[in-house]
């Protein structure tokens, strides 16, 4: 596992701010019709004008800035000019920014237009797994600590927990050791270390937690057909706790 000294922890705090304004971006327009090739392609404007570039762009020939997963598509959806939004979808939104030589990697689910009670909650109950999660990246605490508590959450609300994507340690590559599972017992693995960063990545299915990949490679969805979202935080361990790298600022 490699610790990042308090600098380099600085430089990716602007790193995943970056991240987090393209998210904003896109969260505001992604509305019924828009294509998520337009997302994309708006995405990636602002990261270069920031002076970052897309993370996952030829990361092992994936094609896009954005992944864009709707509903039932788990993660990693590919923008596509064809795949207009709908009043009523829920979209994920993973990005991943270079910048300095360091790595961003952030994700949200919005909401297109009205959405069903059910899929609110979904989303809802995904983004406080996440935010439990924060809560555990403090010195002392185990790493399997992080994937216990969002199992418990996301079981305890009836939902299951996706078992074949994983989060991941991130610094000047996009993914380092360790692993971070979202389910297991907790109390195992390395203690947390001041200067590790985690990428926290919570994937919540509706209904079973089954994954079945598309032709394509990349586009995972739920295999009964049910909704699943996303959250994803980059997080620093601090002497102090937890630094969600560019939302916490310091
Ligand atoms: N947040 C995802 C991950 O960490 C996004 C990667 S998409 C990829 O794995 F295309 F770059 F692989
Ligand atoms: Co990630």
């Amino acid at each position: 596992m490699i610790l990042k000294t308090p600098e380099e922890l600085a430089v990716m705090d602007r790193a995943n701010a970056v991240v987090r304004q393209t998210l904003h971006l896109v969260a505001g327009a992604a509305k019924p019709g828009v294509s998520t090739k337009e997302l994309d392609e708006l995405a990636e404007e602002h990261i270069r004008s920031a002076g970052g570039r897309p993370a996952f762009k030829g990361y092992r020939g994936y094609p896009a800035t954005l992944c864009t997963s709707v509903n039932d598509v788990i993660v990693h959806g590919i923008p596509s000019p064809t795949h207009r939004l709908r009043e009523g979808d829920i979209l994920g939104v993973d990005c991943g920014v270079v910048l300095d030589g360091f790595v961003g990697d952030s994700a949200v689910t919005v909401p297109i237009g009205e959405v069903p009670e059910e899929a609110k909650r979904l989303m809802r109950v995904t983004k406080e797994c996440l935010e439990l999660a924060v809560d555990v990246v403090r010195p002392g605490r185990r790493l399997t600590d992080v994937g216990a508590v969002i199992q418990g959450h996301a079981e305890a609300a009836g939902y299951s927990v996706v078992r074949e994507l994983v989060g991941h340690g991130i610094g000047r590559a996009m993914h380092e050791d360790p692993q971070v599972y979202n389910f297991g017992p907790g109390g195992r693995g390395p203690e947390l270390r001041p200067g590790l960063v985690l990428a926290i990545e919570p994937m919540i299915n509706a209904g079973k937690p089954g994954v079945s990949f598309d032709d394509d490679g990349w586009t995972a969805r739920t295999e009964d057909g049910k909704l699943s979202a996303h959250f994803e935080y980059s997080v620093a361990v601090t002497e102090n706790g937890p630094w969600v790298l560019g939302v916490d600022g310091r």
